[in-house]
């Protein structure tokens, strides 16, 4: 397998910016090359273990890097030890779009995750669309609950449960298919749960467009559409009582009281900056990760995964999660519209400080007005766009992402080696390199 040169076809879908899993071991050259959008390291285990502190996987040719240990994770306010100079807006853009493959020898091998789950979630909508279908004959209400299941989103969240599933099942030796079913109940539970929260975030945010179409509050009432968020609800929670397994059950209620919650601490800010950057995470992890973070832990708990692989499996989706979404705050104010599917520039917009902020108030503390006032006098919204691109915002948040992004691929490590294990810290790479 290790001998074997396999070229990534990410999805089409995705915008995947470079390649360059740390997991992957390249021959020569060691660099590190950054810019918002694109980081990555190159080199030998062993450049790299003196580069970027190795702490050691178990098997060598699938090792981890991390410098994502607890000890060693960069404080949210300190300065990125990356030390770059604040590149101009343009500049930053230009990095965001580029195609940044780097030249040298290909890596020894590399896995696409969704090629090699095609089959497992080819039907993932197909399926919700019937389990919702066969709850209402209201027409309307069909209509706007399958709007987003038109197989136009990036599916990461059925694609890495899927995923997690796999892997664990091969690590404990099971192999059955009713565990894979009930596991394939949870990737799809989960894609319910997440769109049920952008059908009622989307009324929220009054949201424009979503997925390169008109949003579902743009399409329907907003009455209508609420209940047919709650109706996506519904449905997802008569699916978990069907797996028919107390604990999941608990851990996937868990996602929907984290949801509602992370949604409402956004709602708020705090006065002092560290209170500032510690509501932003929990904030995040509760609005983000938690339902990765739990669907994870529910494939494992179905494979009867001990505490300890169902912690690892969880610590997988909340590193995975909390790097998401860190990415996607930072695409904010470095992608488009037409990139993204959705408008971009939009969380200052509507009030949000978001870590690129949060990070730039540290060089100019002019900002923290702006954010308790939650950006609403005239003129706030350019002042604070243009601080955080002159500060090296972007570049923190980006060098957090990595941190938890590096986490994942060392979790990951730590399964047994098997396809859809290397697909777990290919995941990790896209999810810190994607671009929309
Ligand atoms: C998108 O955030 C929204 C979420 C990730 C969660 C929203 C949660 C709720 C509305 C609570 C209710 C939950 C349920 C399950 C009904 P965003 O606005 O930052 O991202 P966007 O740019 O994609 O809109
Ligand atoms: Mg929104």
């Amino acid at each position: 397998m290790a001998s074997k040169t396999v070229l990534v076809r990410f999805h089409e879908k995705i915008g995947y910016l470079v390649f360059g899993s740390p997991g992957i071991i390249r021959k020569k050259g060691v660099g590190v090359q950054t810019g918002v959008g694109a980081i990555r390291l190159f080199g030998t285990k062993s450049q790299l273990h003196h580069q970027c502190g190795y702490l050691g996987a178990t098997r060598e040719r699938n090792a981890g890097i991390s410098h994502g240990t607890q000890q060693n994770r960069l404080s949210p306010l300190q300065p990125t030890p990356l030390g770059h100079t604040a590149a101009p807006s343009e500049t930053i853009r230009t990095y965001a779009t580029m195609n940044t493959h780097q030249p040298g020898p290909m890596p020894e091998y590399q896995v696409d995750p969704y090629r090699l789950l095609e089959d497992d979630l080819k039907e993932v909508y197909s399926y919700i669309k019937t389990a919702l279908r066969r709850n209402t004959y209201q027409e309307d209400l069909y209509e706007i609950a399958t709007y987003y299941f038109d197989g136009n989103g990036k599916a990461l969240r059925p694609m890495v449960a899927i995923l997690m599933a796999r892997a664990m099942n091969y690590h404990m030796y099971k192999e059955n298919r009713s565990l894979l079913n009930a596991q394939r109940e949870v990737a799809m539970i989960s894609e319910m749960i997440h769109t049920a929260s952008l059908v009622h975030d989307d009324v929220i945010d009054q949201s424009d467009f979503r997925r390169g179409k008109p949003s579902v509050n743009v399409m329907w009432n907003h009455k209508k559409v609420t209940m047919a968020g709650d109706f996506i609800l519904a449905i997802a929670s008569m699916m978990i009582a069907r797996i028919k397994n107390n604990d999941v059950t608990l851990v996937l209620s868990q996602v929907v009281t984290d949801l509602v919650q992370g949604e409402f601490m956004q709602l708020g800010s705090k006065e002092t900056e560290n209170e500032r950057f510690a509501h932003y995470l929990t904030k995040t992890y509760r609005k983000t990760a938690s339902l990765m973070a739990n669907s994870m832990k529910s494939v494992a708990i179905l494979a009867g995964a001990d505490e300890q692989l169902a912690e690892l499996a969880f610590q997988y989706g909340r590193n995975l999660g909390l790097g998401f979404q860190l990415v996607d705050d930072l695409l904010d104010f470095v992608s488009n519209s037409a990139m993204m599917g959705k408008p971009t520039a939009a969380d200052l917009k509507l009030g949000l400080a978001t870590a690129p902020v949060l990070f730039a108030c540290e060089k100019y503390p002019e900002l923290n007005p702006m954010i308790m006032r939650r950006f609403q006098e005239p003129g706030d919204v350019e002042k604070a766009f243009e601080l955080v691109h002159k500060s090296k915002g972007l570049e923190q948040t980006q060098f957090l992402a990595k941190q938890h992004c590096q986490e994942a691929m060392r979790i990951a490590s730590m399964l047994k080696e098997s396809p859809f294990q290397k697909g777990l810290g290919v995941t990790a790479d896209y999810v810190l390199n994607r671009m929309k």
